[in-house]
C-alpha cells in the first residue's frame, strides 16, 4: 500500500510538475519571442506615446497587436498580467518530486558505491541527502554572486555568460563524482532550474514591483532593475533546453552511467542553449543555421563517447526462495544488465544504477526487486524470458 502511495503521489507530482513547466516555459520563450520580434512602431502617434516596439501576430483566428514601451506608458492600467506562480509551481513540484522520488531513498538513488572518491561511494543517506541540497541552495549562491561581482551593472554580460557556462561544466563534473549518475543529471539541471526561478522570485519579481510603485509615486524607476530583470531572463532562456533535456535523462543510462558522463551532461548542456540561441536570433530577424549546428555537432559527439563497447551474451540457470537461489535468478535474468559490467548488448553501465553483483547485493534490494517483478516491468521486455515459477519463487522470498 505504501509503494502504491507513493507511486500515486509521484505520477500526480509529476503531471503537475510538466504542466506547470510547460506554461512556464512556453509564456518565457513567448517573451524572448515577442521581445525580439518588435519592431520600430509605425504609428507616429504610438512613438509619441512612448512605444519603443510593436509586433503584429495572427493566432487562433484573431489579430493580436503588442506593443512595448520603452520606460513606462504615461499611466499604468490597473489590470497588469503579472507572471510568478508558473515558476514557482514548476520548482515546488519538482523539489517534491525530487524529495519523494530521491530523498526519501537516497541510499539507493543518490549514492554511488562505484564513486570514485572513497567518502562518496561511502557517505550514509542522510549525508547524501544534505549534500544534494547543498548543491541547489550553493549553486544559486555561486551563480548570483557570479552575476552580481562580474556585470553588476549588466556591461558585461558576454564575461558573466562565459563564468556561468565553466560554473555549469564543474556542477557537472563534481555532481558525477558525488552522486550516483542518473541522480547526478537530475541534480545537474535542478541546479539550472533553481537558479531560474530563483532569478525570478529574488530579482525579476521584486524590481518589477519597484518599478510599479516608483511609477506609481510618479517618480522615474531605476533602470537597473529592468536591465537586471532583461539579464536574468536572458540566463533563463538559456537554461531552458538543457533543464528539460537533464529532466527527462532519467531512462538513458548510456548518458548518466557512463564513465565520462560529466562530459556527456556538459555537451548535451552547451547543445541546448546554442539550439536555443538559433531561436533567439531568428526571432531577431538574423537565421544563422551555424549555432544549430554546433549544437548537432555536440550531440554526435556525446553520441560517439557514449556509445558502448560489444560484448557478449550470459548464460541461464534455476529458481527457488533462499537468498542464494534468489540471487542466482538475479543472475540469470537481471544481471546480464543489472551488474556493473553488464553482458547485454546495448548496455554499458548497469540501468538506473542498479547492480546485482553479489547475493548481499541483491539482500538489499529485495523490496524494490519484489516490485519491479511483481509489476512485470523487469527483466525489461521479459528480454531474458523469465518464467512465471522464476517470478512466484521472488514473491516468495522473504529473507
Ligand atoms: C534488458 C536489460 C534489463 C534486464 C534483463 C533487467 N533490467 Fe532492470 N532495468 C533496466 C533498465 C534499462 C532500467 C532503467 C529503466 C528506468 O529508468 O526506468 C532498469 C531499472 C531497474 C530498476 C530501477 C527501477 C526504477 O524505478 O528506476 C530495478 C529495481 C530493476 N531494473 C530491477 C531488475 C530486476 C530485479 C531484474 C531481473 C528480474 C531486471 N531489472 C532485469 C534493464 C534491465
Amino acid at each position: 500500500m505504501q509503494a502504491y502511495l507513493l507511486d500515486f503521489g509521484n505520477f500526480m507530482l509529476r503531471w503537475l510538475h510538466v504542466i506547470a513547466a510547460i506554461a512556464w516555459i512556453g509564456e518565457s520563450i513567448y517573451f524572448v519571442m515577442l521581445d525580439n520580434s518588435l519592431r520600430k512602431p509605425k504609428a507616429a502617434e504610438d512613438r509619441d506615446k512612448g512605444v519603443f516596439g510593436e509586433m503584429w501576430a495572427v493566432h487562433g483566428g484573431g489579430f493580436y497587436h503588442n506593443q512595448k514601451y520603452a520606460t513606462a506608458p504615461a499611466r499604468l492600467p490597473d489590470d497588469l498580467h503579472w507572471s510568478f506562480w508558473k515558476s514557482y509551481t514548476t520548482w515546488l513540484s519538482g523539489f517534491a518530486l525530487f524529495v519523494l522520488l530521491y530523498m526519501a531513498n537516497p541510499s539507493f538513488y543518490l549514492v554511488n558505491p562505484n564513486a570514485s572518491w572513497e567518502w562518496a561511494a561511502t557517505m550514509s543517506g542522510w549525508q547524501a541527502n544534505v549534500l544534494a541540497l547543498l548543491f541547489l541552495v550553493g549553486g544559486w549562491v555561486v551563480y548570483n554572486e557570479l552575476c552580481k561581482r562580474i556585470s553588476p551593472d549588466m556591461t558585461r554580460d558576454g564575461l558573466l555568460s562565459i563564468a556561468v557556462a565553466v560554473m555549469m561544466v564543474v556542477v557537472a563534473w563534481l555532481s558525477t563524482q558525488l552522486f550516483a549518475g542518473r541522480a547526478a543529471f537530475l541534480i545537474t539541471g535542478a541546479v539550472m532550474a533553481t537558479a531560474m526561478s530563483a532569478n525570478v522570485f529574488f530579482w525579476i519579481i521584486p524590481g518589477q514591483r519597484r518599478m510599479v510603485a516608483a511609477m506609481k509615486a510618479g517618480e522615474a524607476p531605476n533602470p537597473l532593475d529592468g536591465k537586471r530583470g532583461k539579464q536574468r531572463s536572458v540566463h533563463n532562456t538559456y537554461f531552458t533546453l538543457p533543464v528539460v533535456l537533464l529532466m527527462i535523462s532519467n531512462h538513458y543510462s548510456f548518458a548518466y552511467s557512463h564513465q565520462q558522463a560529466w562530459v556527456i551532461m556538459s555537451l548535451f548542456i552547451f547543445a541546448g542553449a546554442l539550439i536555443r540561441q538559433f531561436f533567439v536570433l531568428m526571432h531577431a530577424g538574423s537565421v544563422k543555421p551555424a549555432y544549430p549546428a554546433a549544437g548537432v555537432a555536440l550531440i554526435a559527439l556525446a553520441f560517439w563517447i557514449a556509445a558502448p563497447a560489444p560484448s557478449p551474451a550470459a548464460d541461464p540457470d534455476r529458481a527457488a526462495v533462499s537468498l542464494e537461489e534468489v540471487h542466482a535468478i538475479m543472475e540469470t535474468r537481471c544481471a546480464s544488465c543489472h551488474a556493473s559490467q553488464p553482458t547485454q548488448p546495448g548496455f554499458n553501465a548497469p540501468p538506473a544504477g542498479v547492480a546485482y553483483d553479489s547475493p548481499q547485493q541483491t539482500a538489499a534490494q529485495r523490496a524494490q526487486i519484489q516490485q519491479v517483478v511483481a509489476s512485470g516491468y523487469m527483466p525489461l521486455g521479459n528480454m531474458t524470458g523469465m518464467t512465471d515459477e522464476e517470478r512466484e519463487a521472488i514473491a516468495a522470498w522473504s529473507r
